[in-house]
């Protein structure tokens, strides 16, 4: 049975993905913080599919905890405890409004929460993914600032790890919170982008792939949203006029069920942009910004030198 691990997958889009990845008989590891939680998804699945589903206590805002997590997946990889990896979903998110907050590490939340932790994942557990797996990353239509979906709660701005890391410190800009998760979504693009690039150049068959699921309000993202506010977000006539200035709006489970499809499709293409948009998928052109090798290359770069990745670390497969 494949084995597939996934950031965030006990809830919203990433639990949707999980149920549909279980019914299709997928083993799932579930990375996460709140074990409490995972332990009670992973027993409903267990009951309801019959598949292997392991927990592993994750902060993927924090280095260490990043760290820490993947050196298990590897242990239990290799005990037989859990298969090698078909796919790693990098999936987890949040926005964080107001001043911002930084992590144990001294980064911007956002971008640790949602770019950097999945990019030193990613380097971590590469070589534990299959001759033929795949990486998919949950982005956001947010991402591009061209379009209505990236006016909408702050244009991205042009993505330097280093400030976007100290926003706000330093003598870096302040970026408000819209701006920081949009930003943020941009670096993942970026970093699916330029995954892919590596990974051909070392002639692997891995794929890497993005994913916007389109804007869902029934999920725990707008938790920081006082309940009357996410009500209305969510309420008909307040999709119908976001759908109508052009937003892009998804579906809470065949959005779930569309990051399942791009983790095992064999007709998904790698390096490429893929959004759920009225009830379908498509492969789409993402902001153009993600297209400038030289900047996903910097940002690359830069990623490693705050991560500290340590010679050890490399992965084989990249060298
Ligand atoms: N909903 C939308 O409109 C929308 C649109 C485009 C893209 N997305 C993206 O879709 C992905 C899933 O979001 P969602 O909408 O399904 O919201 P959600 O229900 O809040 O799911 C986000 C998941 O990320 C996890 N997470 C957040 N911070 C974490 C951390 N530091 N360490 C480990 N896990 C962490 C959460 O776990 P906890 O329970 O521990 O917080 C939760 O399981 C995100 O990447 C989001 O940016 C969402």
């Amino acid at each position: 049975m494949p084995t597939i691990l996934i950031t965030g997958g006990h809830s919203g889009i990433g639990l949707e993905c999980v149920k549909e990845l279980a019914a299709r008989g997928v083993d799932i590891v579930l990375a996460g913080r709140d074990l409490a939680r995972l332990d009670e998804t992973a027993a409903a699945l267990r009951l309801r599919c019959g598949v292997k589903v392991t927990t592993l206590g994750m902060d993927v805002s924090c280095l260490g905890s990043i760290r820490e997590a993947a050196a298990q997946c590897r242990r239990m990889i290799e005990s037989g405890e859990i298969g090698r990896l078909q796919a790693i979903l990098c999936n987890a998110g949040a926005t964080f409004r107001g001043e911002p907050s930084y992590t144990k590490d001294g980064y911007e939340l956002t971008f640790a929460t949602n770019y950097l932790g999945h990019f030193l994942l990613v380097q971590l557990l590469i070589d534990s993914l299959e001759e033929d797996g795949r990486v998919v990353f949950t982005a956001s239509g947010t991402h591009d600032p061209d379009t209505t979906d990236g006016k909408f709660i702050g244009r991205a701005v042009k993505p330097d790890a280093f400030a976007l890391a100290k926003t706000g410190l330093d003598g870096n800009k302040r970026l408000p919170g819209g701006k920081r998760y949009t930003t943020s979504k941009l670096c993942v693009v970026l970093h699916a982008y330029e995954l892919d690039r590596r990974l051909k150049a070392a002639g692997l068959r891995i794929s890497s792939i993005a994913y916007d699921p389109g804007a869902i309000a029934a999920t725990g993202l707008l938790r920081d949203v006082p309940g009357p506010a996410r009500a209305m977000i969510g309420s008909r006539p307040v999709r119908w006029l976001m759908k109508r200035v052009g937003l892009t709006l998804g579906d809470l489970v065949q959005s779930g069920r569309a990051l399942a499809h791009l983790a095992v499709s064999s007709d998904v293409l790698s390096g490429r942009y893929y959004q759920w948009k009225d009830g379908a998928l498509h492969e789409r052109r993402s902001a153009d910004l993600t297209y400038d090798q030289m900047l996903a290359e910097a940002l690359w770069r830069d990623s490693r030198t705050l991560v500290q990745l340590s010679p050890e670390e490399e992965p084989e497969r990249l060298k």
